[in-house]
């Protein structure tokens, strides 16, 4: 019966993938509901350590089935490319499902992606490059390519070179860029048809079923909160819903059916691209979480921002999504500081402020006030058991909890599946 969410409650990387894995082997599906390869979800099994950008992260779960829901937008190279480097390392594939709706990213959406950023020049998002925004917009223009077109060439065709009038004049007159050629296009996307075919499905009638047969279904967000092209910091955000209203769209599975939302948190905060941080450390400090925390992304290998834990922040991804729990991420990251801050609430222009200001300037004016916790200097890599944690490390994570809008409900304290800490079950 339960849908359960998994969803980012920073600006992504929070460790959504660990959190994924960790509950695949109890779930009977995993949908990816929003974005595309934009993401980058890093798994680590043992000695093995798997980077995911279109898979879901319960692929590597057997006895699972994973599927990509039609909130997503699907890159054709990368999902083959994706599948064949799993192959080669023996994790089956057979079973992935793929939403007749979802949306592809077409060449031209990838090379405009990296055009409109050099447009901007000081304006830029700091995209990855991949096509996302471009993709999203045709899909609200009216204008996009979805994976059933690829079954009927005329439909296919013809959609292609209705999105190509206009983004050959902007790409030839505006961007002095060459003109696409629809045919190549439509040549591309067709060689991918035969391969494609046996994992189409109309995946909300396959969930629905599968809900009604009283299996689990686990909707695994990309991206996150403060990305959402909604509820984050606008304009720096990504292009999908990242939240759980959009776990709900983007999978076709009603709201009635989610029975529990799970935020995922890292125990400081990070963001790649540009966009305000309020937390954002220039020091040595952002250096050292950077170095400790491996902070650099799983996708563009960008070196990711980083600050302390942010409060607000928390507290609006718990309303935002509806969090009943809370995974606290990357605690060992943290050893080693004499005293750890927390921002509690924000100076906006002299005033304190104690949720997220109201505007988008409010947030680029907010200064951190923060309240220190003593910190630790054991190791707690080895902490299974939360009584394992030193007692500075264990008030810690109380401290954040009584501020952060939900309980925490699991602690990691490595990269490995087994480091761990469980506080309540999360199913
Ligand atoms: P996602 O995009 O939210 O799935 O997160 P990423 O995979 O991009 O980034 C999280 C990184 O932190 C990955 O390299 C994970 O292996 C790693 N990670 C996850 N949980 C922990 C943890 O508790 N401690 C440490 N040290 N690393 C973690
Ligand atoms: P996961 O799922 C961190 C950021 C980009 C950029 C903005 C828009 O691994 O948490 P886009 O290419 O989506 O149009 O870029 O969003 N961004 C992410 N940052 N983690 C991610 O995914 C991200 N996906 C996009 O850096 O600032
Ligand atoms: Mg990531």
């Amino acid at each position: 019966m339960p849908a359960v969410v998994i969803v980012g409650a920073q600006w992504g990387d929070e460790g959504k993938g660990k959190a994924t894995d960790l509950l695949g082997s109890r779930v009977d599906y995993v949908v990816k509901f929003n974005g595309g390869n934009n993401a980058g979800h890093t798994v680590v099994i043992g000695d093995e350590k798997y980077a995911l950008h279109l898979l879901p992260s319960g692929i590597l779960s057997p006895g699972c089935v994973p599927v990509i829901g039609n909130g997503v937008v699907i890159d054709l190279d990368v999902l083959f490319q994706e599948i064949d480097g799993l192959n080669a390392r023996g994790i089956d594939t057979s079973q992935l499902l793929v939403s007749a709706n979802a949306h592809v990213i077409a060449d031209y959406n990838r090379t405009l992606d990296k055009v409109n950023e050099r447009f901007l020049g000081s304006r830029k998002i700091g995209t990855t490059g991949r096509g996302i925004g471009p993709t999203y917009a045709d899909k609200m223009n009216r204008l996009g390519i979805r994976i059933q077109d690829l079954f009927d060439e005329k439909i296919l065709r013809a959609k292609v070179e209705g999105a190509l009038d206009l983004k050959n004049q902007i790409l030839t007159k505006i961007y002095n860029r060459r003109a696409v050629s629809a045919d190549e296009i439509v040549e591309t996307l067709l060689g991918h048809v035969e391969r494609l075919r046996p994992m189409v499905a109309d995946t909300t009638l396959v969930l629905e079923q599968a809900l009604k047969a009283d299996k689990t279904v686990l909707l695994e967000a990309g991206q996150a909160t403060l990305l959402d092209v909604d509820h984050g910091t606008y304009p720096f955000v990504t292009s999908s819903s990242a939240t759980t209203g959009g776990a709900c769209t983007g999978s076709g599975i009603p709201p009635t059916r989610v029975t529990r939302v799970i935020g995922i948190v890292k125990a400081y905060a990070t963001r790649v691209g540009e966009g305000p941080f309020p937390t954002e450390l220039f020091d040595e400090d952002g250096e050292r979480l950077r170095t400790n925390g491996g902070e650099f992304g799983t996708t563009t290998g960008r070196p990711r921002r980083c600050g302390w834990y942010d409060a607000p922040v928390a507290r609006y991804a718990a309303r935002i999504n509806g969090v009943t729990d809370f995974v606290l991420t990357k605690l060992d990251v943290l050893t080693g500081w004499d005293q750890i801050p927390v921002c509690v609430a924000y100076d906006v222009d002299g005033e304190r402020v104690d949720e997220m200001p109201m505007t988008q300037t409010g947030f680029h004016h907010a200064k951190p006030i923060y309240e220190y916790f003593p910190g630790w200097h054991e190791d707690i890599s080895a902490a299974r058991e939360f009584s394992d944690l030193p007692a500075n490390a264990q008030a810690y994570v109380r401290a954040v909890e009584a501020i952060s809008g939900a309980r925490i409900s699991t602690v990691g304290v490595g990269p490995d599946r087994e480091q761990t800490i469980v506080l309540h079950d999360l199913l």
